[in-house]
């Protein structure tokens, strides 16, 4: 019994881990183990045997299953340590920069063109980017036959065999979201419409996916007086000038009569380009009062309402203030374009705090 005693105490006590403990339990208290066939062999020993064996073989049970448990709990409490010294974690490191991810000047430029017409009391209007033929084109006086149609390099999705409707069209311009805005809310209206727009057009001006925010104001009212006051002072806001001079040139739209081109004054000393200053002049928007046709294609009367219209480049309007020569970088998601000209996440646009910080 002392032999035994010393064997198993001793290997116990030399165990590593918790499965060489369980096979020294199972080697000595298991059923089958040595000390549970000592206690079967009482039953052959004369009951003066069985009396002083009997309590001894007891008791070493009890001292083995013991160390057993004291060296479980030693084990379990050395595992835990050794996580605790490996899992450990200095939580008084400073945090990542926040710099770290940063808004494209896409989305900066158009929370700012937001933040301007939503001090002018326009509201944000969207609509889908696969649009009807009938939005994209039809409904704003562009019918079948228009050159117009040819000249937008329009994507066409695709329909199924046999089935005759005119293809839906990946939109050209955000000028459809005029016609969804009348159809929603009817007049009077104020809203802008920012999103993307496609044509199958690349080089160093075009990407076949680019950016335009629409301009409507529709009331019984608004003249071409009002369309220029407010392009005004978004250009002042947006450029962050004081002055600047605006040169309305006529043009044609077919969704608007008159219609005129709008350009900036503006100079290019040595690259650099500069707004409000110069023998310059660059354009940035399409605009007009609203077609009659196209009014009453959104299902208002245009013997009642009238109003304006403007179509602007939104990656434009951003090379333009931002200094960013190439309008394909905006697409390359190059990690390092975007540190250089991403903007902080937390500094949302608005007019009081500044548009650009
Ligand atoms: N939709 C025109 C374009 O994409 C811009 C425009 C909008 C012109 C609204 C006039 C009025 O070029």
């Amino acid at each position: 019994m002392d032999d035994l005693r010393e064997k198993y105490i001793g290997l116990i006590a030399d165990a590593g881990d918790e499965a060489t403990l369980e096979d020294l339990r199972v080697q000595a208290v298991g059923k089958k183990g040595e000390i549970s066939l000592q206690m079967r062999s009482l039953g052959q020993m004369s009951p003066e045997e069985r009396q002083v064996m009997g309590p001894k073989l007891n008791a070493l049970k009890d001292e083995i299953n013991s160390a057993l448990a004291a060296k479980k709990e030693a084990l379990e409490d050395a595992a835990l340590d050794e996580r605790l010294r490996a899992e450990w974690l200095d939580v008084t490191l400073p945090a990542r920069d926040r710099r770290a991810g940063s808004i494209h000047p896409i989305s900066q430029v158009t929370e700012e063109v937001t933040a301007i017409f939503a001090d002018m009391g326009f509201s944000v209007a969207e609509g889908p980017q696969v649009e009807s033929d009938w939005h994209n084109f039809d409904a704003l006086n562009i019918p079948g036959h228009h050159p117009a149609r040819a000249e937008m390099d329009t994507f066409y999705m695709h329909r199924a065999e046999g089935d005759d409707r005119p293809p839906h069209v990946l939109r050209t311009h955000t000028s459809p979201v005029q016609i969804r805005s009348m159809e929603l809310t009817g007049a009077p209206i104020r809203v802008i419409c920012p999103g993307r727009v496609y044509r199958a057009d690349y080089d160093q001006t075009h990407t076949p996916m680019f950016h335009q925010v629409e301009g409507l104001a529709l009331d019984t009212d608004i003249s071409m007086a009002n369309l220029k006051w407010v392009l005004e002072e978004f250009v002042k806001a947006f450029f962050e000038v004081d002055d600047v001079e605006l040169r309305f040139r006529a043009s044609h739209f077919p969704f608007t009569e008159p219609s005129a081109e709008v350009d900036i004054r503006c100079s290019w000393e040595g690259g650099q380009l500069k707004v409000g200053e110069g023998d310059d002049w660059l354009e940035i928007l399409g605009s007009g009062m609203v077609h009659p046709k196209v009014i009453a294609a959104g299902g208002i009367d245009p013997n009642v309402y009238q109003g304006f219209a403007f179509g602007m480049g939104i990656d434009r309007i951003a090379m333009l203030k931002y200094g960013i020569p190439d309008l394909r970088a905006f697409f390359d998601s190059d990690l390092r374009w975007l540190r250089h000209y991403g903007f902080a996440s937390l500094d949302v646009p608005t007019l009081h705090g500044g548009l650009s910080r």
